[in-house]
């Protein structure tokens, strides 16, 4: 049960908000004295949660005077928010941060510090104690909101600190500043943790238990963006079907969904991620009769093969998640469907992999998530001695990508000669001369046309891609 007490306490909050003051005041005295400003610099790893952490940590850097660097190297504040959830993802926050070693060479001034679920880790987080001497401080999910008395600290004491996430249950603390990277697209987190303990995932262990945050603290946060101008707000949660679990009775996330829906403005709401076994006829229905709801759902099968699904403590069948695909197809047309793929689960065989196969043959995805199975310290699938040889994940890994970049390619080029609304993200990271957007049901889109970034327009599609939409913005 979520217990009200959970919740930070205001008073609590105030006193970031002291420390932040004072860290302020060191600040501005050590820029005057330098004749320029202070800067900080967050480098985000990871999923979309930590992206909206990250808005937070820079929101209360901000808070504390320091301002926006545009590169490391041009930072007096390092701070890395870093992901566990495969274990590529610490090994490259890991060299990053080894990399900094020689900023703070150049500049023994330069603070670094490293959060996030890696260092939720006890272990990841003796291991930058002891093997990154330069890092001034490192804390885990659960300490975010103490950023500015850490920082305090660190400017008045000079010691290093190494908080172990003894916590990880975390609290939820509200009202935290926050500075977002888009004024046009947002997220916002409806709750925390997981309780899923899929035999995989290290999440429920780095981030803790399920926990929502009130209904009205979420609908003024909505209101707040709306009001601002923001178009496109994505609903966070690490399985977003679970909201409001032992806060409410009969108030779920399709109510809040519906709730926030309703309000006015001319905006976009979408969400993730939802669990199968928790995605309900429900939900769909009230995504099928709001228009602001984005015809868009992730929904991560991650295995074919129900033997596989069952190792993996996932808790729904193939049939069950195909009986739910088709209530949504049925009743939300054009709905884009997306998905997280594991390939090399231990104990998986080659019959079980080709299940995933027809799965992705059978259900057709906009577009997958692709993942090789990554053994995850204190998960029981890392104990199982039936792991899957790195040459054989590889392989099925490639043979999957092979047929999803087909059906993704079949799929986008049924949309050639149609036109869609889309906002666009400005220029082409590929291309300067073209435009990039996403489509109301979040598709990928690459065009031609001069819409402002940020604007609402509309593109006739005139040319396929297995991972994009190609085409030109149609006037009048
Ligand atoms: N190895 C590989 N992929 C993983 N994911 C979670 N844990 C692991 C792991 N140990 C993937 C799942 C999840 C996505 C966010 O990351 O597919 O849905
Ligand atoms: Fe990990 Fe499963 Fe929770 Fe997703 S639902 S965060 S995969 S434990």
């Amino acid at each position: 049960m979520v217990d009200r007490t959970e919740r930070i306490s205001e008073e609590n909050i105030q006193r970031q908000r002291d420390f932040a003051d004072k860290v302020r005041t060191v600040i501005s005295a050590l820029a005057s004295e330098r004749g320029r400003l202070y800067k900080f610099r967050v480098v985000t790893y990871g999923c979309q949660q930590n992206e909206a952490d990250s808005e937070r940590l820079a929101g209360m850097l901000s808070s504390m005077g320091y301002e926006k660097a545009q590169s490391e190297a041009d930072a007096d504040l390092i701070l890395v928010n870093t992901c566990a959830v495969r274990e590529h993802a610490e090994i490259r926050a890991l060299s990053v941060t080894g990399q900094y070693k020689h900023l703070k060479e150049r500049d023994p001034e330069l603070i670094i510090g490293v959060c996030g679920c890696m260092v939720s880790q006890e272990h990841r987080l003796d291991d930058i104690k002891h093997r990154y001497p330069y890092v001034d401080f490192a804390f885990g999910t659960s300490y975010l909101w103490k950023l500015p008395e850490i920082l305090y600290t660190k400017l008045t004491n000079k010691k290093r600190m190494f908080l172990p996430d003894a916590d990880a249950d975390g609290n939820i603390a509200e009202n935290i500043p926050v500075m977002r990277e888009s004024s046009y697209r947002a997220w916002l987190s409806v709750m925390y943790g997981c309780n899923n303990f899929c035999t995989y995932c290290v999440v429920p262990h780095v981030r803790g238990r399920e926990r929502s945050r009130y209904k009205e603290d979420i609908i003024a946060e909505a209101g707040k963006l709306i009001a601002d101008g923001v178009k496109d707000i994505t609903l966070l949660g690490q399985n977003v079907n679970s909201y409001g679990k032992g806060l409410y009775e009969g108030y779920g996330f399709p109510e809040l969904l519906e709730e926030i829906a309703s309000l006015d403005g001319d905006f976009t709401l979408r969400f993730m991620t939802s669990h199968p076994k928790d995605a309900t006829e429900r939900l769909i229905d009230v995504m099928a009769r709001n228009e602001k709801i984005a015809p868009q759902l992730h929904l991560p099968l991650q295995s074919g093969s129900d033997r596989v699904l069952e190792m993996m403590n996932r808790r729904y069948t193939l049939d069950s998640y195909i009986r739910l695909v088709d209530y949504a197809r049925e009743k939300i047309p054009g709905l884009t469907l997306t998905s997280d793929i594991m390939v090399g689960f231990p104990g998986e065989t080659e019959e079980d992999f080709e299940d995933t196969l027809s799965a992705l043959s059978r259900i057709k995805y906009d577009m997958v998530f692709s993942f090789i199975y990554s053994r995850r310290r204190n998960t029981p699938a890392a104990e199982r001695p039936d792991q899957i040889p790195e040459d054989v994940k590889g392989e099925r890994f490639r043979r999957m990508l092979a047929l999803q970049s087909d059906i993704g390619l079949e799929i986008n080029r049924g949309y050639v000669g149609k036109t869609v609304r889309v906002l666009c993200d400005g220029a082409s990271k590929n291309d300067p001369d073209m435009l990039a957007g996403r489509t109301d049901g979040g598709k990928n889109i690459c065009f031609k046309g001069s819409c402002p970034e940020g604007g609402y327009t509309y593109v006739k599609i005139t040319d396929a891609r297995p991972f994009v939409l190609m085409g030109e913005e149609s006037v009048g």
